[in-house]
C-alpha cells in the first residue's frame, strides 16, 4: 500500500493553477523531499495531502483511504503528523500545556507527551512559557506536536527555515531516528543541500509541474551531469603534461600547485580514476557526484528550454 498516491491532481487558486497534474505514489516508510521555489505549489500539495483543501480535479489516497476534506475518519487524522511552515502557539502556555492541549485532541498518554518533549530535548524547558523559546526551540515544539499519538506520516512544511545551524543538525538527528521507525515523511524544502544526503527520493515541482521524482542515484543517471574529479599533490614539477593527461577526460580547472579538477562524464568516470592514479606525486583523489543543486538547476533550464520551444 502507497502511504501517499496522488492521481492526475489539479489544483486551481482563480486564475492561478497550482498544481498541474500531478501523479505522484510514495511508498510507506520512504522519506520523500520534495522541493522546488517559492511559489512552487509545495504548500499547496500538503494541504491536499492533509485534507484541508480539496483538488479541483483528481484524487488524494493517504494511507489507503481516499481524501475528502472535511470528512477525515478520526482513526485516519491521528496516523498523520503535520509540522506546518509557520508555528503558531500560544506564547502564554508552557511547552508541556501546548502538548497536553494537541494531545488531548489526539487521545494520547500523558506519558507520550513527556517523551516526546525528551525526544526533541526540550524535557528541561517543558514548564517555562513558549513566548521565551527560541525559534529552533518552536520548531522542535512543532515537531513534538507532529509526532503525538505516533503517526504513520509526517509532513513538514519547510521545517528548517529560520533555524540556526546547530537547530537544523538537531533537528536532522530527530529526523533520522523518525528513519529507522519506518514513518513515511515528506518534508519540504528549498535548501537542496540539506535533503540530498537525508532522503530516500526526491520530487522536483516547478511552477506547478512534478518535473522530477526518483532516488538521487536515479535522477543523476537520467541527467547524465559529469562527475568532478578532484586531484591532489605537488604537481608544480609536471605541470604541463600531468594538465595534458587530464584534459584527456575532461574540461580540467587548475586550482592551484597542489591542486586539479576535472569535470569528468560519469561513463568515463572509472576509466579516468584509473588513468590519473598513476600521475607521478599524485597524493589524493576524490570523485565528486553532481549535487542536487546542480541537477536542479540543469532540470530547470532544460523545462524553460522546452517550454520556450513548445
Ligand atoms: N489560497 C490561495 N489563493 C490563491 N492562490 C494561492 C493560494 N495558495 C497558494 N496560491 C498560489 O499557488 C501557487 C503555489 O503556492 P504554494 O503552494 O504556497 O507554493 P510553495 O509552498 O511551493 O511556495 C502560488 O502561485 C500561490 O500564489
Ligand atoms: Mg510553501
Amino acid at each position: 500500500m502507497a502511504g501517499v498516491e496522488l492521481i492526475d491532481v489539479h489544483k486551481k487558486f482563480a486564475e492561478t493553477l497550482a498544481l498541474d497534474n500531478i501523479n505522484l505514489s510514495i511508498p510507506e516508510g520512504l522519506v520523500l523531499g520534495l522541493i522546488g521555489h517559492n511559489g512552487a505549489g509545495k504548500s499547496t500539495l500538503f494541504k491536499l495531502v492533509l485534507g484541508l483543501i480539496a483538488p479541483t480535479s483528481g484524487s488524494i489516497r493517504v494511507l489507503g483511504q481516499v481524501r475528502e476534506p472535511g470528512r477525515t475518519p478520526y482513526e485516519l487524522q491521528v496516523q498523520i503528523g503535520y509540522l506546518p511552515e509557520v508555528v503558531v502557539l500560544y506564547g502564554q502556555l508552557t511547552g508541556r500545556e501546548v502538548m497536553d492541549y494537541f494531545g488531548r485532541l489526539k487521545g494520547t498518554s500523558r506519558g507520550q507527551r513527556k517523551q516526546l518533549l525528551e525526544k526533541v530535548g526540550l524535557g528541561p524547558v517543558a514548564n517555562k512559557k513558549v513566548k521565551t523559546y527560541s525559534r529552533g526551540m518552536r520548531q522542535r515544539l512543532g515537531l513534538a506536536q507532529a509526532l503525538l499519538g505516533n503517526p504513520r506520516l509526517l509532513v513538514m512544511d519547510e521545517p528548517t527555515t529560520g533555524l540556526d545551524p546547530i537547530a537544523a543538525e538537531e533537528f536532522y538527528d530527530i529526523i533520522d531516528t523518525l528513519r529507522s521507525e519506518d514513518v513515511t515523511i515528506i518534508w519540504s524544502s528549498h535548501v537542496l543541500s540539506e535533503i540530498e544526503s537525508r532522503v530516500d527520493e526526491v520530487a522536483v515541482l516547478l511552477q506547478g509541474r512534478l518535473i522530477a521524482t526518483g532516488t538521487m542515484d536515479q535522477i543523476r543517471q537520467r541527467i547524465g551531469l559529469p562527475v568532478t574529479i578532484r586531484l591532489s599533490g605537488r604537481f608544480e614539477s609536471v605541470g604541463e603534461q600531468v594538465k595534458a593527461e587530464c584534459a584527456r577526460y575532461g574540461d580540467v580547472d587548475v586550482k592551484d600547485a597542489d591542486h586539479i579538477e576535472i569535470r569528468v562524464a560519469d561513463a568515463k568516470k572509472i576509466k579516468a580514476v584509473a588513468a590519473l592514479a598513476g600521475i607521478p606525486s599524485l597524493t589524493d583523489i576524490q570523485v565528486e557526484p553532481p549535487s542536487l543543486e546542480a541537477l536542479y538547476d540543469h532540470i530547470v533550464s532544460e523545462q524553460n528550454r522546452s517550454d520556450r520551444d513548445a
